[in-house]
């Protein structure tokens, strides 16, 4: 199966994804789930929390406020978003923009196992803290846990099934909208990235 068909069947799966408590939301408010977007391909995956109001009215990952801010950074690196492939560890909206529960990790995780085996990145970009732990449990860096603020920009080296890959957690953009500090801090930290 070639990767935009594996692609798909995430997709069709996450549709139809009845056990989360967040499906009924999701049909009630007829938007949608947020799979991901960018290269199948690419060489750094960026991994989000989960979608925001924009992102489930579009389907589409960070199209919002934050988005914004995740485009400037990429423009200082000199990378497109059809460079890159960016997601969520959560695929659907949980309701009033609240963190995500332990039980929605549980449930939606497998399903970014699935796309990072696909795609096969040489670096992991987490946005926020959320996705730094799932991130950093999956690939047994569980020592090496700090609040987001002590670990972002800091690279961590981890083996994945299809080879090593680079593990870095980074400030979600959104706090940057309102902490001209973060900002700075994600704009240093994005230097990293560049290939
Ligand atoms: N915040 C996220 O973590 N993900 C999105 O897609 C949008 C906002």
């Amino acid at each position: 199966m070639d990767k935009t068909e594996q692609m798909r069947q995430i997709k069709e799966e996450v549709l139809n994804l009845k056990k989360s408590p967040l499906y009924a939301e999701r049909v009630k408010n007829k938007v949608f789930p947020v799979i991901g977007a960018g290269s199948h391909n690419a060489r750094i995956m960026f991994v989000g929390e989960a979608p925001g109001k924009n992102e489930a009215k579009t389907g589409q990952p960070f199209c919002g406020a934050s988005g914004r801010v995740l485009d400037e950074l990429l423009e200082s690196i000199s990378l497109k978003r059809e460079d890159i492939y960016i997601t969520n560890i959560v695929k659907d909206r949980p309701t009033q923009n609240r963190d995500p529960s332990p039980e929605e990790i549980e449930i939606y995780g497998p399903f970014l196992d699935r796309q990072i085996e696909i795609i096969q990145p040489q670096i992991i970009a987490t946005l926020g803290r959320y996705s730094a732990e799932y991130i950093m449990k999956k690939f047994d860096l569980d020592f090496y846990i700090e609040p987001i603020g002590k670990m972002h920009g800091k690279v961590f080296e981890a083996t994945a099934s299809y080879g090593s890959v680079k593990i870095v957690p980074l400030f979600h953009p959104a706090v940057a909208l309102y902490n001209s500090h973060t900002r700075a801090d994600l704009k240093k930290d994005f230097a990293i990235l560049k290939g």
